[in-house]
């Protein structure tokens, strides 16, 4: 990950798991991380920790298979920063440990229309 100064990336499932840990990566390269996750109070903790150590980033609380608010979002990044130069399209739900296969539903939504 190297070139991203300045650079405006979006990373999704950004609450969590890989996509949190891929956050701090990006600050440390002087990128701008908009902060995705459904789970917005994650989103905006994560966002909070990049800001605090003098980075730049804007959580965000939305569901990437929800056409509307992936909508709403794109005409607010192109307002306020006019183009992205990334995307890390990391939001997911795996089907590991408990629960198996039951877990598969919410699976083809944030994959197939994120
Ligand atoms: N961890 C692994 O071993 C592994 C292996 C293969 C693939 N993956 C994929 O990598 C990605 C991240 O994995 P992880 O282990 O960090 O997962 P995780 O469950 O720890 O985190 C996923 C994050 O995505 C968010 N999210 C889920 N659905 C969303 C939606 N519809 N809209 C917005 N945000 C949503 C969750 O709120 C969560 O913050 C997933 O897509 C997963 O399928 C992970």
């Amino acid at each position: 990950m190297r070139g991203l100064k300045d650079g405006i990336i979006v990373v999704t499932g950004a609450a969590q798991g890989i996509g949190k840990a891929t956050v701090p990566r990006l600050r440390d390269e002087e990128a701008t991380v908009l902060v995705a996750d459904r789970n917005g109070e994650g989103a905006q903790a994560v966002a909070a920790e990049i800001i605090l150590s003098r980075g730049h980033a804007e959580a965000f609380a939305r569901d990437v298979s929800d056409r509307r608010q992936g909508l709403n979002f794109a005409a607010h990044v192109q307002g306020r920063y006019g183009h992205i130069d990334g995307l890390v399209n990391n939001a997911g739900v795996t089907c590991d440990g408990e629960g198996g296969l039951h877990r598969w539903p919410p699976l083809p939504d944030p994959c197939h229309r994120g």
